[in-house]
């Protein structure tokens, strides 16, 4: 009995030495080198917690190859070197770990959730689980219908409950995918290869362009069938319009065949081109209110678009290319 608790206690030994070892050679990407990421339109948030900088490079790889926005979940009370020593049973970390109950306090939420339909959620793996503060982060925010990717870093765990632990505490229309483990050694390359994988990429839109006055309007595709449809059309070849202003806000003109509506009540901005009654294309340069269908945008300044529009009659060309 004595020897197996002797090699039991050698054991624990080892494991923890390991531990340390793993902790303090940690991350293979440095924080120097870490890329700037833009505050993008994304509907991805990547939201990370991190005191040795591993996740913190992870997060940010993750965020620069899906074009995604960061937030890091900072403590009202940053931890100190002292604070996430495992080596003392009586560290900040070591304490609140032990604690079911405890909640460390978060100096910010991020703002705006609502606009985020998916979390990518980074922590660090400490026993085993994720540190407490966590656990204030998922209690503190409202995650109901949205889908919720975890990764965690760590010297030697596997994710192990940590993520179960943690969707517990969201409401259940939380859609949780598999979480991943990335290990202290892991390359930029392959936690982008990870992230890529996930299909969250942002798509290219698909375009159609019109032909006007010596100039190309580039039109960003509306999604819907009207547009599947006048795109099908411009694959088989380039259409023709004669257009002539109606009520000094629209350019309008036959588009000498009809495609499915999908009518609904519009106010227009300048550079909506529009499906009027199915068979007529119009082009925006002011505002109207109308039932009808939308087939894409123009992202350009008004002034412009009615320069380059001109006054009266005018005759464009649809077309799939530049
Ligand atoms: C308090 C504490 C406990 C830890 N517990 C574990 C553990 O149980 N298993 C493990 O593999 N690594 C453990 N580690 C190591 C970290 O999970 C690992 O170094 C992680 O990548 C650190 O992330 P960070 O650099 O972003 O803070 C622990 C580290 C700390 C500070």
């Amino acid at each position: 009995m004595k020897k197996a608790m002797a090699l039991l206690t050698a054991l624990l030994l080892i494991c923890s030495v390991s531990l340390a070892e793993d902790a303090v050679s940690s991350a293979t990407l440095s924080v120097d080198r870490l890329p700037v990421v833009e505050s993008t339109g994304s509907s991805i948030l990547v939201v990370f917690f991190s005191t040795d900088d591993t996740v913190r490079a992870a997060a940010y790889t993750i965020a620069e190859a899906l074009s995604a926005n960061l937030f890091e979940i900072r403590p009202a009370e940053p931890y100190t070197a002292d604070d996430v020593n495992y080596h003392n049973s009586q560290s900040r970390t070591s304490i609140e770990q032990n604690d079911p109950q405890a909640r460390p306090a978060i100096a910010a939420l991020p703002e705006n959730l609502s606009r985020y339909d998916t979390i990518i959620l980074g922590y660090p793996i400490w026993w085993g689980q994720a540190p407490r503060i966590l656990y204030t982060f998922m209690e503190s925010v409202d995650l109901s219908g949205k889908t919720i990717i975890p990764f965690c870093t760590s010297g030697s765990s596997g994710v192990g409950s940590s993520a179960s632990n943690l969707q517990k505490l969201t409401a259940e229309s939380a859609v949780w995918l598999d979480a991943k483990r990335i290990s202290n050694g892991s390359s930029a390359e392959e936690i982008r290869a990870w992230a890529e994988s996930l299909g969250l990429a942002k798509e290219e839109p698909v375009m159609f362009y019109i032909h006007v006055n010596d100039a190309v309007l580039p039109v960003k595709a509306e999604n819907n069938t009207s547009s599947e449809a006048l795109l099908q059309l411009l694959e088989a070849g380039d259409i023709t319009i004669s257009m002539h202003d109606y009520g000094s806000f629209e350019k309008v003109g036959p588009l000498g065949t009809s495609i499915p509506r999908n009518d609904e009540d519009i106010t227009t901005t300048p550079g909506d081109v529009i499906l009027y009654q199915g068979n007529q294309l119009t082009i925006y340069y002011d505002e109207n209110r109308w039932d009808f269908t939308r087939l894409g945008h123009i992202d350009i300044e008004q002034v412009e678009l009615k320069a380059i529009l001109g006054s009266g009659d005018v005759t464009v060309i649809l077309s799939a290319n530049p």
